[in-house]
């Protein structure tokens, strides 16, 4: 079997388990202090539980919207299998990791990361407006939704937006997402990250991230629109809700396979001994800290989506693991 096929393999098992990947297995190098800050972030308690006195079935006598049933937690858990963990967005993953570590091979590795690195710092910041489109979506159903529900789901999706501007309940304020990855950027590669930014901006820039507007383009246009589902406002939300699911659910493989490829990248190549100083924090944070984000968007999707609303979940799943595979797709052949 090659290399491709045995990486899909294994790591195709890892996300049948995605649920319960713990930090301890993703390999030792992973700075203490950082280390116990992703453990304090993972283990705060009540992120992922329902906040008390705000459940379904606590909803204020006679709010009608409110009595609609809601997605089965067993319909929900089955469509993050058949459509994530089985999807093609992992194998595409799984492809760009395997490259990833291909690099190790060869001379030209820093020169041969730039467009990744133009497209990986364009994409990471792209889903910021994304996860924003996907709260004003359960926000504006204003009206149309049970009070109750769409406040508690509410409560749940601003978490992790918060947390990309460095906001996390009882801690002080920290670094936001994008100093984290300028900061890693800088340490592989001992140049600033403006480096790369100043090459990849405007329409012909030379290092132009062509993969990650598409993708861009096509979540804002699918969230917006609610898939185009139609004019109810609680469809579309529940569009949105799943289409966040999708996107956090898939950044937790995403970000524990980057973390290992780039542990194995500088074993390779030796950087420690060249005397770089890394900086994996980005990537630690995210390899830990995403499995929260799936359980919270699994979390926001049971408090508000409807049970009639499956579809529409299902659809905003398949919508972004297509578009989401074809831009790790184009990330692998850049670097195969
Ligand atoms: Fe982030
Ligand atoms: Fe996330």
């Amino acid at each position: 079997m090659n290399r491709v096929a045995t990486r899909t393999r294994t790591r195709a098992a890892k996300v049948a388990t995605v649920g319960s990947l713990r930090f301890e297995q993703r390999g030792p190098g992973a700075r203490r202090a950082s280390q116990a800050k992703c453990r304090a972030i993972a283990k705060r308690p009540g992120k992922v539980e329902p906040v008390e006195g705000t459940s379904p079935a606590t909803r204020a006598p006679g709010d009608e919207l409110g009595h609609q049933e809601k997605i089965s937690e067993q319909a929900l858990r089955n469509l993050e299998v058949e459509v994530l963990s089985e999807g093609e967005g992992v194998k595409a993953l799984g492809r760009f990791n395997d490259a990833l570590e291909g690099l190790a091979g060869r001379k030209d590795w820093d020169r041969a990361l730039e467009p990744v690195w133009a497209e990986m710092a364009y994409n990471l910041e792209s889903f910021n407006p994304v996860f924003t489109a996907c709260m004003l979506k359960v926000q504006c159903t204003i009206g149309s939704s049970d009070y109750v529900s769409r406040d508690a789901c509410l409560q749940n999706l601003i978490q992790p937006l918060a947390g990309e501007y460095g906001l996390h309940e009882r801690d002080p304020l920290g670094k936001t997402h994008r100093q984290l990855f300028s900061d890693w950027y800088t340490s592989v590669t001992r140049k600033p990250l403006s480096s790369i930014l100043e090459r990849s901006e405007g329409p012909d820039a030379e290092l132009a991230p062509h993969a990650g507007r598409l993708l861009f383009a096509q979540m804002m246009r699918d969230v917006s629109t609610g898939g185009g589902r139609g004019d109810d406002p609680v469809e579309q939300a529940s569009y949105a809700l799943g289409y966040n699911l999708a996107v956090e659910y898939l950044a937790d493989p995403e970000k524990t396979w980057l973390l290992e490829s780039f542990r194995r990248l500088s074993e390779g190549l030796g950087w420690e001994l060249e005397g770089r100083r890394l900086d994996w924090e980005f990537l630690e944070v995210h390899a830990l800290g995403e499995k929260e984000h799936a359980d919270i968007g699994h979390r926001a999707v049971a408090l508000f989506v409807p049970s009639s609303h499956e579809a529409a979940v299902r659809q905003a799943m398949e919508d972004h693991d297509r578009d989401f595979a074809v831009y790790y797709n184009h990330l692998a052949s850049v670097l195969e």
